[in-house]
């Protein structure tokens, strides 16, 4: 594992966005596993900055996000599609067809994880995977729980996660209670796994997650035990170390 301390929100996205470019240039076809949340915004404006100023093309790259939220889809304001098209694939030249989310509209569980899976396995291992981690040491949305998750399935956001979510939402009650999120295999198998950690209210989290027993009550703790992971936190997400 290899931390890299930033002062900032801006230095750990144009550190963050530097790595996924270098990424892109040695293997222009990448599979990219890609994040929603506030986190990686800033990261993808240093892609789509990169793509307009002619440095990079994203035409050859796949990309698989990390989740959608069950009963949302394209044309929803807050699904993670809205969000992934809007941040960053409607200002890069990557093809809408490589762009890929779990279907929160198909409301049949097993069928919509088991078409995701199918696709993770025959697009990856995922070459660079971005992470961002949630205040009760989410990541995806494996929420904490007695148990971790292999493949892709639908989880109950926990009452913290829906609390933390609202804010892309006019209402609390408008926040989906379920979503399709990736389990921990595709995560684990990522060539590099690339978490990005900003502000005080991820101290704990990430410092449980890093230095704390592996335990799937801090799902973020198992990717301890992974081959090749960069961990980018700025300095009040590292205020705990
Ligand atoms: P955030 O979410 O980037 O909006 O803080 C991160 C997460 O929940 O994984």
């Amino acid at each position: 594992m290899k931390i890299i301390p930033v002062a900032n929100y801006e230095e750990m996205s144009a550190r963050a966005a530097e790595i996924l470019l270098e990424q892109v240039r040695s293997k222009p076809d990448s599979v990219l596993g890609l994040a929603t949340g506030s986190t990686p915004v800033g990261t993808y404006q240093h892609m789509v900055a990169a793509y307009q100023q002619g440095k990079i093309s994203f035409a050859h790259c796949r990309s698989i996000n990390l989740d959608e939220y069950v009963g949302l889809g394209p044309g929803d304001t807050a699904s993670y599609h809205y969000f992934m098209w809007h941040n960053l694939f409607h200002h890069i030249d990557i093809r809408p067809e490589n762009a890929h989310l779990p279907d929160g509209k198909n409301l049949d569980a097993q069928d919509a994880c088991t078409r995701y899976d199918q696709l993770v396995s025959d697009l990856g291992p995922i070459d660079l995977q971005v992470l961002g981690i949630g205040s009760n040491g989410h990541i995806a949305f494996n929420e904490p729980s007695d148990h971790f998750v292999a493949d892709t399935h639908i989880v109950d956001l926990t009452d913290g996660t829906i609390n933390d979510n609202q804010r892309f939402f006019a209402r609390r009650e408008d926040v989906p209670t379920q979503a399709y999120t990736l389990g921990m295999r595709p995560i684990l198998n990522a060539k590099l796994a690339l978490l990005l950690v900003t502000g005080p209210g991820k101290a704990e989290a990430l410092h449980r997650s890093l230095t704390g027993p592996i335990t799937p009550a801090v799902p973020a703790s198992i990717l301890q035990l992974h081959d090749n992971l960069i961990v980018i936190a700025d300095q009040a997400a590292l205020s705990k170390f």
